[in-house]
């Protein structure tokens, strides 16, 4: 008698599972962001959430979720709005006035973040494998990427090409 029980319990489970994930996600029309995938999750925290928003700004008035040093998100075109997802296939290489670097890789929405920072002020570079595919060339203090890298006007959103 436990048997079906529990199985029925283990669907259930799963079925809530995949329905928390789903929720999250929204399949979008490529004109809508290039990716064709979208933040759908609001404020629920997540690694992959607000993609292209500005998490240590956020986080810090919210009074919750983590608090980094660095934090950003990377796209595929320099107008994507807030919440579309970004890219993955490159490596966010963030060096500091001491010449130590990190290298940050974006999760699979673009996000990539990191707790402790660098010596200010820092530059940084795109790369994909020995390639750098693009750098800032202004040496910044704040880790705050996405509050500069916005969908409107100049910089633009950090665009691996
Ligand atoms: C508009 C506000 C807002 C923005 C923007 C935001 N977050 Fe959050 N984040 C939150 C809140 C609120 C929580 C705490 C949620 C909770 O405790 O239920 C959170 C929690 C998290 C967590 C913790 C999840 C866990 O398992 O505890 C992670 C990871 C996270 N955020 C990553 C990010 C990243 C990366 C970005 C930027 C790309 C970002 N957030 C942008 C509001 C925001
Ligand atoms: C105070 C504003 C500001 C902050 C903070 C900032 N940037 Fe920038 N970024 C700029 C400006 C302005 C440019 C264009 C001029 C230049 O290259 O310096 C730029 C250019 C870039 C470029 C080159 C253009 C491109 O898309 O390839 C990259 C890459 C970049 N930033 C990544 C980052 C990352 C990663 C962070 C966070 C660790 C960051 N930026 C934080 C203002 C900022």
């Amino acid at each position: 008698m436990a048997r079906p029980r529990s199985f029925v319990l283990a669907l259930v489970m799963f079925a809530a599972a995949v329905g928390a994930c789903a929720g999250n996600m929204g399949v979008v029309p490529t004109s809508e962001c290039s990716s064709g995938l979208q933040w759908l999750g609001g404020d629920s925290g997540n690694a992959l959430m607000h993609p292209g928003r500005d998490c240590i700004g956020c986080h810090a008035s919210a009074g919750k979720g983590p608090r980094y040093a660095l934090a950003g998100t990377v796209f595929g075109d320099a107008a994507a709005k807030d919440d579309c997802y970004g890219r993955t296939d490159v490596v966010v290489r963030v060096t500091g006035a001491d010449g130590k670097f990190v290298d940050l890789a974006p999760n699979g929405a673009g996000n990539f973040t990191a707790r402790s920072g660098v010596a200010l002020p820092y530059t940084v570079e795109l790369r994909r494998g020995e390639t750098v595919i693009g750098k800032m060339q202004t040496a910044q203090t704040s880790g705050a990427c996405n509050g500069c890298h916005t969908a409107e006007g100049s910089p633009g959103r950090i665009v691996a090409p």
